[in-house]
């Protein structure tokens, strides 16, 4: 039979782990080690009066006692690791209603996307419409109907990438001008973007780049529309303050043809490395839709005149952004890429 102290210890037992049990936190804890355990706690109190008991009874207690006084130490532990735990989880499934949202990582425009926009809104604005066409092309398109004869050095096999004799890699967007022209009549205002191809490359030229080309044909049309429109063009993609200058060139597709540039958006016409000190930047070319081309389409040169123009995509970002590789807009580095 457990004699009064016996009962006694396990008693003083149990309430300490009720208590326990029911701590809120650390200092709880420790308030209750003080209590039970500390130097003046009720267990040691009883372990230190077990000098004045009776030796078998002071064998019974002060087993019990230090078996009780064990068994607090670990109930103490215990219940310090499971706050400390406790604590650790809560900022996870605390939810705080006030946080701002994640935003999801958000992509943009490719700097050659962007740019090909901003060309054709310009021209939407002044009445033309966009048109795509095929990038692998019939021979007849690229050069035939545009009075490309087959000796033309332009068909060299260093230019074009053939798939064979009749079938191509488009080596600019003029083809759109013959396929529009066959399925419509005039007037027509057309902005055709797209990728063209040319066994080229180094810092300047790439084999695949793009390229915009505009077609417009009416009755009357003159080269001070031409130059009426291109001026418009220029004034909204580089600011007012830039002028053109028309040098003349050969396309076997316009006559007369031109090269055009902007005065140099670097240095404003001054001389500087990227004009390498002309003062001007070549953007485009462009001329009066040659005779033979509106004779391919069945069109009477007679009645109809017209202007059309390609203008090169990677040339004007380059400029516009102060690039001087071109590889760079194809690598798909994203630290490139997150500048625009
Ligand atoms: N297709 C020509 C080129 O790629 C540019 C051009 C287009 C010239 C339309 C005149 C008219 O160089």
């Amino acid at each position: 039979m457990p004699t009064f102290k016996d009962r006694e210890v396990q008693a003083i037992q149990e309430e300490a782990l009720r208590e326990i049990r029911a701590a809120a936190n650390a200092a709880d804890l420790e308030r209750l080690r003080v209590k039970f355990l500390g130097r003046k706690g009720i267990l040691t109190l009883i372990l230190r009066g077990l000098k004045d008991l009776d030796p078998d009874l002071r064998r019974r207690v002060g087993q019990e006692a230090n078996r009780a006084k064990k068994a607090l130490e670990d109930a103490l532990d215990q219940a310090l690791a499971d706050l400390k735990a406790a604590a650790r989880r809560a900022p996870a499934e605390e939810l705080d209603v006030t946080l701002p949202g994640r935003r999801p990582p958000l992509g943009h425009l490719h700097p050659l996307t962007r740019i090909t926009q901003e060309v054709c809104d310009i021209f939407l604005h002044l009445g033309f419409e966009a048109v795509e066409g095929p990038e692998v092309e019939l021979d007849y398109y690229n050069f035939e109907a545009l009075n490309i004869p087959a000796d033309h050095p332009a068909r060299d096999m260093q230019d074009t990438f053939y798939f064979n004799e009749k079938v191509l890699l488009r080596t600019q967007t003029s083809p759109m001008q013959i396929r529009v022209m066959e399925q419509r009549r005039p007037p027509m205002r057309i902005i055709g973007p797209g990728r063209v191809y040319r066994r080229d490359s180094d810092i300047t030229h790439s084999p695949m780049f793009h390229q915009v080309e505009g077609l417009l044909v009416d009755r009357r049309v003159s080269f001070a529309d031409l130059k009426g429109v291109l001026l418009a063009f220029a004034h909204q993609m580089f600011g007012p303050e830039v002028s053109l200058r028309f040098r003349p060139s050969y396309f076997p597709f316009t006559e007369p043809s031109a090269e055009v540039d902007i005065s140099c958006v670097i240095c404003r016409g001054l001389g500087c490395r990227v004009c390498k000190i002309t003062g001007w930047l070549e953007i485009l070319g462009a001329g009066m839709v040659h005779p033979a081309v509106f004779e391919a389409v069945g069109y009477d040169p007679e009645e109809y005149t017209g202007f059309a123009f390609g203008l090169g995509v990677e040339r004007i970002a380059m400029l516009k952004y102060g690039i001087d590789d071109i590889r760079l807009f194809y690598d798909n580095d994203l630290r490139f890429l997150r500048q625009f």
